[in-house]
C-alpha cells in the first residue's frame, strides 16, 4: 500500500504517534512525496531537528508558511514550524531566583492548571492553524505533525482540556482583579505571584488577570471555533495516520490510540511503522557462505551477532503483526532503520521509497 493512494482524495493528513517514532520526519516526508506528485502541500511542523529544518528552509520558527527550494515538477512543497515545545515550565526554570520559589511555583495548583491549559492551548493552536490554512483554501493538502507528547492521546484532549479549564474555578477567580481573587485561591498562590514578580520583574498576577479577563470574553467564540475545528478533524477528507516504532510499548500505544480514533469516530486511514529492523524481512539463507567468506573463528562470531539481531528483529516482527491484526482492511506501511538520520530531501526521498512504493 501506498501514501499516494491513502491520501489520494483526502486534504487534511494528521500524523500521530507517541514520542521520537518519527512523526516529523513521516509529516514531512510525505509532503514532499504528494508534492512530487503535483500536489501543493503545506506541511505543519513541531520542533523539527535543526538540520531537517534548515533543509526545509526553515531557519526559524514562525506562523508563516514557507516554499521549500527543489524540484517538485508541477508541484509545490511549503513548510511551516509551529513553536509547541515551550512550556510553562521551562519559563519558570529560567526565571525563578532559586529551587524553593521553582518549587513552589511549579507544585502550585493554580499554576499546574494554568500551564496545563497552555500547553494543551499549543497543541490546539496547531489544529486552529490547521484549520486556518484549510479556510483559506490554498493548498491542495495540508499535512499536519503532532507535538511530541508523552501520550499521543493528549493531542486529541487539547481543546476539551482548554475548555474545561475555561470554565474552573481557577479560571473564573483569575478575572477577578488582584487581591481578592488570590484571597480565594489559597495561602501560597500570592506568595508565588510575588515571587515570580520580584524574580522577572512582570506583575504577573495583574497581566494574567487582565489576559484572563480578555480572554473570558472570547471563551464563546473560541468554543464555537473549537466545535468547527473539530468538525474539521472528522471529516472524511480528513486522514489520521498512526506513526509508531515497532517497539512493543510503542505498538501498544499505537494499538490504543487506533481504538481510540475509532470510537470518537475519527477518520482513521493507516499505521506506518516506521524503522523497523532490515532483517525482520531476511531469512538465515545466506548463513552458510558467511563461514566460507571469514573462516570458521570470524564466521562464528559473526553469525553469533547476527543470530541476537535476528532475535530483536523476531520481536520487532511480533509486535508489527499484532498491529497488523487489529487494523482490519486499514493499511499498514513499514518504513525499514535507514543508515543515517533523515535530515534532508535526500533523506526524505529515501524514506519515501517505502511510503510511496507499491507492496511494501
Ligand atoms: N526510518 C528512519 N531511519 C533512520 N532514522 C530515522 C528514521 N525515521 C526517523 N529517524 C530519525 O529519528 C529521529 C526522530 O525522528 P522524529 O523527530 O521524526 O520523531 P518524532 O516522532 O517527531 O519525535 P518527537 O515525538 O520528539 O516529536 C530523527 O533524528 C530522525 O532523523
Ligand atoms: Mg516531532
Amino acid at each position: 500500500m501506498s501514501a499516494h493512494r491513502v491520501l489520494a482524495r483526502k486534504q487534511v493528513c494528521i500524523c500521530a504517534g507517541s514520542g521520537g517514532v518519527g512523526k516529523t520526519t513521516t509529516s514531512a516526508a510525505i509532503a514532499a512525496g504528494m508534492a512530487a506528485r503535483g500536489r501543493k502541500v503545506v506541511v505543519l511542523t513541531i520542533d523539527p531537528a535543526r538540520r531537517l529544518a534548515g533543509s526545509l528552509g526553515l531557519p526559524e520558527l514562525g506562523n508563516e508558511e514557507r516554499l521549500v527550494p527543489g524540484d517538485f515538477g508541477d508541484g509545490e512543497l511549503w513548510a511551516m514550524m509551529l513553536d509547541a515545545k515551550r512550556t510553562f515550565d521551562q519559563l519558570i526554570e529560567w526565571h525563578a531566583p532559586d529551587e524553593e520559589t521553582r518549587d513552589a511555583v511549579l507544585g502550585n495548583r493554580v499554576y499546574q492548571e494554568l500551564s496545563n491549559a497552555v500547553a494543551g492551548s499549543q497543541e490546539y493552536m496547531a489544529m486552529e492553524k490547521l484549520y486556518e490554512l484549510h479556510q483559506e483554501g490554498r493548498y491542495d493538502l495540508l499535512v499536519l505533525d503532532t507535538p511530541p507528547s508523552r501520550n499521543a492521546l493528549d493531542f486529541l484532549d487539547a481543546p476539551r482540556r482548554l475548555s474545561s479549564f475555561i470554565d474552573s474555578r481557577s479560571f473564573q477567580l483569575f478575572t477577578v482583579p488582584g487581591r481578592l481573587g488570590l484571597r480565594v485561591l489559597g495561602r501560597g498562590t500570592g506568595l508565588v505571584f510575588s515571587a515570580m514578580q520580584r524574580a522577572t520583574g512582570i506583575n504577573l498576577l495583574q497581566d494574567l488577570s487582565e489576559f484572563f479577563r480578555s480572554f473570558s470574553g472570547m471563551a464563546e467564540g473560541f468554543r464555537e471555533r473549537a466545535d468547527r475545528v473539530n468538525a474539521l478533524l472528522a471529516d472524511s477528507r480528513t486522514a489520521f495516520l498512526l506513526v509508531t516504532s515497532p517497539d512493543a510499548a510503542a505498538v501498544d500505544e499505537a494499538i490504543f490510540f487506533h481504538h481510540r480514533l475509532l470510537d470518537t469516530g475519527l477518520p482513521f486511514a493507516g499505521a506506518v511503522v516506521n524503522r523497523v529492523n532490515p532483517l525482520a524481512a531476511a531469512d538465515g539463507s545466506g548463513d552458510g557462505e558467511v563461514a566460507e567468506l571469514l573462516g570458521d573463528v570470524l564466521g562464528r562470531k559473526v553469525l553469533r551477532n547476527l543470530e541476537d539481531y535476528r532475535l530483536l528483529a523476531a520481536r520487532d516482527r511480533d509486535s508489527v503483526k499484532r498491529l497488523r491484526s487489529t487494523l482490519g482492511r486499514k493499511p499498514m506501511i513499514c518504513v525499514p532503520e535507514l543508515d543515517d538520520d533523515v535530515h534532508d530531501l535526500a533523506g526524505l526521498e529515501r524514506m519515501n521509497e517505502y511510503l510511496f512504493g507499491e507492496g511494501t
